[in-house]
């Protein structure tokens, strides 16, 4: 699978007061081609910061990083991705339409076919009917829409999206990660930085956690939530066989004599189905519970942060 993005030691250093802070510290990642790739971390990690220098915005202090393979700030490149930031900027007094005109034009697009194109991706983004409407009548949710189908109109086959669902309703939320799977349906590679554990967990095919400039975990989002519990329900379990399923890790409660048994993966299925039919008991239903990226995150982030004070103490 060719790569979409990669970095070797992309350090960006900001000199402070009290000295200098690396705020992305030795980052090395690959995307590859044609997945949507989350870039999680708390406020201040560093993503929009990486996201600026893999676009050519601000220099690296150190370190090397390429898209499609051709070193940042080649300028063939930059017509083959684009860019949604965090918190995109429009005029409130312009139209829906008149928008994507104006960054048509900015993109060379002819006058017929920057209409043709305005018009297909309102209709994309499900803008079609608001397409005359200006950008001040447009919720939160609308103006990300609009800002996507900017980012969509010179036929990008990588973008980046900053921070793309923050602050916006449930609905928008699913209007977002619906039109950022479509993307990559088309084969597009998407690049998210986010702290939207949930939206990330249902889209992404790989992420890398961010914590104070440093990749703390990364990998496919699959093989890091492998090894979750499972979750055992069984009936007719007499009081007396109970207390023997509750060993090590493994949470047995009772609903009015449902027993849910919520084990560790490790501990595998096989004991407590034998121990249930044993004790004269029925198993109603065996479900596998991968991790949750929340629990993930906040296992990662946690113990990045209880080791840099270990290492700040020294
Ligand atoms: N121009 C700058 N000068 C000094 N520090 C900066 C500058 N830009 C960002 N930072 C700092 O870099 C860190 C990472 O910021 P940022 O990349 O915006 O994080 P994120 O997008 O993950 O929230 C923050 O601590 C921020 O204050
Ligand atoms: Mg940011």
């Amino acid at each position: 699978m060719p790569t979409a993005i990669k970095t070797e030691n992309l350090t960006k250093t900001y000199r402070t007061r009290s000295g200098s802070v690396n705020v992305v510290d030795n980052l090395n990642i690959e995307v590859e081609e044609g997945e949507i790739y989350g870039f999680l971390g708390p406020n201040g990690a560093g993503k929009t910061s990486t996201i600026k220098m893999l676009l050519g915005i601000s220099y690296p202090s150190s370190g090397q990083a390429w898209l499609l393979g051709k070193e940042v700030g080649d300028m063939e490149i930059h017509r083959k991705i684009s860019y949604l930031p965090e918190k995109p900027y429009y005029y409130e007094h312009m139209t829906g339409m008149e928008i994507l005109n104006f960054y048509a034009k900015l993109f060379n697009i002819g006058p017929a076919e920057r209409a043709a194109k305005a018009t297909a991706l309102l209709e994309k983004v499900n803008l079609a009917s608001d397409g005359a409407k200006t950008i001040s009548q447009y919720s939160k949710g609308m103006q990300q829409r609009i800002g996507l189908a900017q980012s969509l109109l010179n036929d990008p086959v990588l973008l980046f999206l900053d921070e793309p669902t923050a602050g916006l309703d449930p609905i928008a939320h699913v209007e977002i990660r619906d039109l950022i799977l479509q993307m990559r349906d088309e084969g597009k590679t998407v690049f998210i930085s986010s702290h939207e554990l949930s939206d990330v967990e249902r889209i992404c095919d790989r992420v890398a956690i961010l914590n104070k400039g440093k990749v703390e975990q990364q990998g496919k989002l699959d093989d890091l939530l492998k090894g979750g519990r499972i979750e055992i329900q069984a009936e007719g379990v007499p009081d007396g066989a109970v207390d023997s399923l509750r060993t090590d890790g493994v949470i047995v409660s009772n609903h009015g004599g449902r027993l849910i048994i919520d084990a560790p993966d490790s501990a595998g299925s096989d004991g407590f189905l034998d121990a249930i039919r044993t004790a004269g008991g029925r198993v109603i239903s065996v479900i596998p519970r991968r991790k949750r990226l929340e629990d993930l995150f906040v296992e990662t982030v946690t113990r990045a942060t209880e080791r840099i004070k270990r290492e700040d103490a020294r």
